[in-house]
């Protein structure tokens, strides 16, 4: 392991108590966006196998499994894979969900075209050091005429995190390459993660073979309203529905936190 992905793993293997329940008080609108996105780009074949990588605590694997699809769950944190196993099999979805340690810069232990889709959620082609290796091994192992979802940090909201210091300098590096380091509490955790642009990671696709059918911002509106923490559940749909039906007009990119891409691998000759 190189020291980006210790650092990655050891801040995910410290995350990973409590991943799940910051995740669903935080992130349960995010989830429900994310949910919509996927179902609509599923395999009509559910005997098909879906790689999940990056996949964490197992959060995209279950849903899948529960449709009734079979998954390969991948991770550089131990930590977070405990935790897929914990609920894998308090759940009895061991006979569906095979986990395992796996790097998606390197991917040896997967043949080519052997998965009918690839999902990458929840940043790692942001964190792991060498998202054009990266993608190119999810566009590897998918299946001509599959689909790949990645979501990643959004350069524009990036920004964000640096505007209480003034720091020059990361500012600049930020706008031009993408990079910045996440401030995180605990010096150890702090490592530099790449921040797209929607035209970038577009690019990113279509160079690899990749026919880009979405590009989403998760969460374009909702995010900025003072109703956003409301437990309300009429005011929590009225959101779902706003996000749903401006999630994929550029006007509103800049405002997400994170884009979520989806492209299909391209038909090679002949086929
Ligand atoms: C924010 S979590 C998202 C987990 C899950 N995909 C989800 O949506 O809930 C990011 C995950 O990416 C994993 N990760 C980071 N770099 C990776 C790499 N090079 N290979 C595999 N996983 C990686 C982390 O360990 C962590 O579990």
């Amino acid at each position: 392991m190189n020291e980006q992905m210790k650092k990655v793993s050891a801040h995910h293997d410290w995350w990973s108590e409590t991943y799940d329940s910051d995740y669903f008080e935080h992130f349960a609108l995010y989830h429900r966006i994310t949910l919509d996105n996927i179902r609509r780009f599923l395999p009509n074949d559910k005997g098909a196998i879906i790689l999940d990588a990056g996949g964490g605590t197992g959060i995209w694997s279950i849903e899948l499994a529960r449709m009734g699809y079979r998954v390969v769950l991948t991770d550089i944190s131990e930590g977070m894979l405990n935790k897929a196993r914990e609920k894998v099999s308090e759940l009895k979805l061991d006979n569906q969900i095979e986990i395992r340690i796996s790097d998606i810069c390197s991917m040896p232990e997967f043949g080519d075209e052997q998965f009918a889709m690839v999902l990458c959620e929840g940043d790692p082609l942001s964190y792991c050091g060498n998202h054009r290796v990266a993608v190119k091994e999810l566009v590897r192992v998918v299946q001509p005429g599959g689909i790949v979802i990645a979501s990643v940090d959004n350069r524009a909201a990036a920004l964000n995190w640096l505007r209480k210091k003034d720091d020059h300098n990361a500012i600049q590096q930020l706008l031009q390459t993408g990079e910045v380091v996440m401030p995180q509490e605990r010096e150890e955790f702090c490592y530099v993660i790449h921040a797209f642009t929607p035209d970038e990671l577009r690019e990113l696709f279509e160079s690899n073979g990749l026919s880009v059918e979405r590009i989403i911002g998760k969460l374009v509106i909702a995010r900025r309203l003072a109703c956003f923490k409301s437990k309300d559940p009429i005011i929590q749909e009225w959101l779902y529905h706003l996000e749903l039906k401006y999630n994929d007009n550029p006007a509103f990119y800049p405002w997400a936190g994170h884009l979520e891409i989806v492209g299909r691998k391209n038909l090679g000759p002949g086929t």
